[in-house]
């Protein structure tokens, strides 16, 4: 297994990814969405604002993540994982797991604060995260599931309260994806 962080010239590989698992577990209409938002994502990576890992298995890929910043009037480090997606013959074996706690690292390399991420709880729980409330910090777009909004620091103590709303990347600036 070989974890890179990938750059544009995997828009395609990432996107073909995306689209299938998606359109697997959630329907054709979900994997167009979060193949069209992958797809999108990957074309705007500068591994600053938008940062992409991937695993691989015999030089094929089998699983991807994105983080994307949050800018805030303050000078903090947030970052946004979303989406992951691990190929669905893979899945159940760890990988996802795995892939995130890379990218997870990689984050803290770059002693970014703190990572936020909008799922099932009950998933993002096995890899750190915890229930975040609004009043420490708010997500981008008004949320339709509050209690998917999770966090975690990433320098060690507790979440910092960040006031104001944050700006996210423009391929999330849609109220379909919260
Ligand atoms: C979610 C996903 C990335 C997890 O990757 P994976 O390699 O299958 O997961 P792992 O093997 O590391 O972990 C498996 C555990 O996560 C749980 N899990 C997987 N998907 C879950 C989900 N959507 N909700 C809750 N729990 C989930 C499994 O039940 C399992 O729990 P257990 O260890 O207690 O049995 C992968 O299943 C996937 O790509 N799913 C489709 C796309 C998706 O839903 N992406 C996440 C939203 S952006």
């Amino acid at each position: 297994m070989d974890y890179k962080t990938l750059d544009k010239s995997k828009q395609e590989e990432v996107a073909g990814l995306f689209t299938f698992v998606f359109t697997s577990s959630e329907g054709e209409k979900e994997g167009i969405l979060i193949g069209n938002l992958s797809s999108e994502l990957a074309s705007s990576i500068d591994n600053e604002e938008t940062i992409c890992f991937g695993v691989y298995e015999n030089e094929s890929l089998i699983g991807s993540i994105f983080f994307t910043r949050l800018q805030f009037h303050e000078p903090i480090q947030v970052y946004m994982l979303a989406p992951v997606a691990v190929s669905t013959e893979h899945q159940e074996k760890g990988i996802g797991q795995a892939l995130i706690n890379y990218g997870l690292n990689e984050l803290k390399k770059r002693s970014v604060n703190v990572a936020v991420t909008y799922g099932s709880p009950s998933f993002y729980s096995k890899v750190g995260f915890l229930p975040l409330s609004e009043n420490v910090i708010q997500a981008p777009l008004k949320l339709s599931m509050p209690f998917g909004w999770l966090g975690q620091s990433l320098s060690g103590g507790s979440i910092p309260t960040i006031n104001g709303r944050p700006a996210c990347v423009k391929e999330f600036n849609d109220p379909v994806y919260w």
